[in-house]
């Protein structure tokens, strides 16, 4: 019957295309036992390819075809998460390790907890949404309630179902876990790239990141990424297991990668095996790890655990210890910050740490050079780990050279000649040059463009400071009159960039109060408190003139930052950039200042109450709850704004993962009911 799969029945000869290399790709990606030869591989792909160009009705979502790329995306659109994307707490001790377990058998009234271990990968997060089997999003985590759609990209993943198998599949499930690149995979692309004569990643995780955020997904394709599911996010139409070492196992039975260093213990004691046993095996995995995640295995008592504001109570990261080397101290020079700020910076010689070469690490302050004893030509130990800034730990006294030498701020600024300045209460010494000083407005700037503030896309560090250099721009206002002739005689810049930063330099003039405030760069005020400010002023106008008392009512301002803003706003200079940027028609909504609410209210706010808070009894947390002006409602729905969590809480904390809502336990609501 060979001839009914052959070219009389190209939707036949399709499917079984799409099975045989769905199935070879899951063979050789996941379960790693390579199943026919590539030229057999590269021989079936090439007549599915024919079928689906003869017949692009013929194409269907889980077609290996699908999965080398596309259309270029001109950005990730935003994903809100259903389930926000958590953190994990943090241990790096063995009592660590003990205090958790001893929290939890505690809560759960319960010695012997049993746990599931795992290894803590050293990648990205990403959630992937399967709606009736197939694959039809994926995410990254952002900041955990919204992330970036970067469907294109992990579909090019080859050890990804674009299908789940079995019977049972939910309607919709997301699943959660690490994407990753092995090392083996890492070292061939950074070979690659280099002989392509492009910069090699620092890391498998910065190569891993890299290709994720490829707005061409073609390329993305040419990364070998792989993934492994460890969590889940939003669910729907099949009971999960009960626990979640059976979660992961009803994974890898659909085809979902799943690793398989993972164990089932219990106690403390099972804890600290299973890392002890890990970390013997570290260097021999075949990709990176930064640690071991332990959860607590059965899923009712995560739910009666909980969550805190960002992490579940129920898991605990424990993070090896940073990697550390030894290097030659070869100069501490000093930079310039934003604000003036002079910062020691040690120079040493290259050294490989953590994944990373350094050069180079902050010294923070000059007390903390004094503190640490660190002479310039000593031999130092550096550290790093992941996602950690390095750091020198200290010196290694005995092998001081005799000609080492410490290390003298310097009484003057080395960019603008201005003095330094250290007052009496500060650890900091800052120039006093201001925006004469190009260090301080190559940063003011910077800061004004980065995509939090006015987002100007195409205007990097390197182009600043030669902007800067050039003496083209003085302040952010200068930005908005250059034109592409000035442009294109910068290095790096043709024709077609210029004009894009021209046109990207129109569009940030539309942008909204909050980013413009943050954008100014005053001391203090970052992202949240510029959002505060813009909702409680409503223009900026409002802002510029308010009083300290007014300054002081906003949520998040206290003292020190109310002095920020009032110094920030009567300086002269700083008033004639705010005039200059609008006249160059930098805008943004204004409205009218939010209605102030009562001082002690939390009018408007909707909270349920589950399960037994630790101190006070049920009664007692509605009573004050009620008294501040909140309504306690009795079931979760998508109006509740916050669930209050206490032991033994079980499906309105369900309910309320499920919708996103925060859930905050007994000391997160005093909390709540004193600041508002
Ligand atoms: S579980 C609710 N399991 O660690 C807990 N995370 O600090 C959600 N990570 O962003 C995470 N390996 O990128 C979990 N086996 C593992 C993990 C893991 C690595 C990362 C993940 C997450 C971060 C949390």
């Amino acid at each position: 019957m060979i001839f009914l799969l052959s070219a009389d029945c190209p939707d036949a000869r399709a499917a079984w295309l799409r099975m045989e290399l769905n199935r070879a790709n899951y063979a050789y990606y996941v379960l790693d036992q390579p199943e026919i030869p590539d030229s057999e591989y590269d021989r079936l792909f090439k007549e599915l390819k024919q079928i689906e160009a003869d017949y692009p009705g013929l194409i269907t979502l889980n077609s290996p075809t699908q999965r080398v790329g596309g259309e270029v995306a001109e950005g990730f659109s935003p994903v809100v998460h259903d389930v926000p994307m958590l953190s994990l707490n943090h241990g790096f001790k063995d009592s660590d390790v003990e205090a958790f377990d001893k929290r939890i058998s505690d809560t759960l009234r319960n010695s012997n907890v049993e746990y599931a271990c795992e290894l803590k990968f050293d990648g990205l997060a990403v959630s992937l949404r399967y709606e009736d089997g197939r694959f039809v999003q994926a995410s990254t985590r952002g900041q955990g309630t919204t992330g970036e759609d970067i469907t294109a990209n992990v579909k090019t993943i080859r050890s990804l179902p674009l299908m789940l198998s079995g019977d049972a599949v939910p309607k919709i499930i997301d699943v959660r876990g690490e994407v990753l690149m092995f090392r083996l995979d890492f070292d061939k692309l950074n070979k690659r790239q280099r002989e392509a004569g492009q910069r090699g990643f620092a890391n498998p995780r910065n190569a891993a990141a890299g290709s994720l955020r490829q707005l061409d997904s073609r390329i993305t394709a040419q990364r070998p990424l792989s993934f492994f599911a460890y969590g889940i996010g939003l669910f729907d139409g099949v009971p999960i297991p009960d626990t979640h070492s059976a979660l992961l196992d009803w994974y890898a039975s659909m085809g979902l990668p799943v690793n398989q260093e993972r164990a089932v213990v219990r106690g403390a004691a099972g804890l600290l095996a299973f890392l002890r046993s890990v970390g013997t095996r570290r260097s021999a995995l075949p990709y990176d790890i930064d640690g071991v995640v332990y959860k607590v295995n059965r899923h009712d008592e995560q739910a009666r655990l909980g969550f805190m504001s960002r992490a579940p109570r129920f898991a605990l990261a424990h993070k090896f210890p940073a990697e550390e080397a030894l290097t030659r101290l070869l100069a501490i020079e000093v930079q310039v910050g934003r604000t003036g700020a002079i910062t020691p910076v040690a120079r040493f010689e290259p050294v490989f740490v953590g994944g990373a070469t350094l050069t180079n690490a902050t010294l923070h302050n000059a007390d903390e050079v004094r503190r640490k004893n660190i002479l310039i030509g000593d031999t130092v130990i550096v550290r790093r780990a992941g996602d950690v800034i390095p750091e020198v730990v200290s010196a290694i006294k005995e092998c001081r050279p005799a000609d080492a030498y410490h290390f003298t701020m310097p009484t003057h600024c080395p960019i603008c000649r201005s003095k330094i300045e250290r007052l009496p209460d500060e650890a900091i010494a800052r120039c006093t040059g201001g925006l004469i000083c190009s260090a301080q407005r190559k940063q003011a700037l910077w800061h004004f463009a980065q995509r939090r503030a006015l987002d100007i896309s195409g205007l990097g560090k390197k182009i600043i400071d030669q902007l800067v250099d050039q003496k083209l721009i003085h302040t952010p206002a200068h930005l908005f009159n250059l034109v592409s002739t000035t442009v294109v005689q910068l290095d790096r810049f043709s024709n077609k960039s210029a004009q894009n930063l021209i046109d990207s330099l129109k569009r940030a003039r539309y942008t909204t109060l909050s980013r413009f405030i943050y954008a100014l760069g005053i001391r203090h005020v970052g992202e949240s408190i510029s959002r505060d400010l813009a909702q409680h002023f409503g223009s900026l106008d409002a802002l510029m003139s308010a009083s300290e008392e007014a300054l002081l009512e906003v949520k998040k301002v206290g003292p020190v930052v109310m002095e920020a803003i009032r110094y920030f706003f009567s300086e002269p200079r700083n008033r004639v950039v705010i005039q200059q940027l609008r006249a160059a028609g930098v805008q943004w909504p204004e409205g009218p200042p939010l209605p102030r609410k009562p001082a002690g209210s939390l009018i408007g706010i909707t909270v349920v109450l589950t399960g037994t808070l630790p101190t006070i009894s049920r009664k007692t947390a509605k009573e004050r709850l009620e008294a501040a002006g909140a309504k306690v409602a009795k079931t979760v729905s998508k109006k509740t704004n916050y669930v209050v969590a206490g032991v033994n809480a079980g499906s309105k904390l369900i309910q309320a993962e499920r919708l996103g809502i925060d859930i905050v336990d007994e000391k997160e609501m005093h909390r709540l009911l004193e600041n508002e």
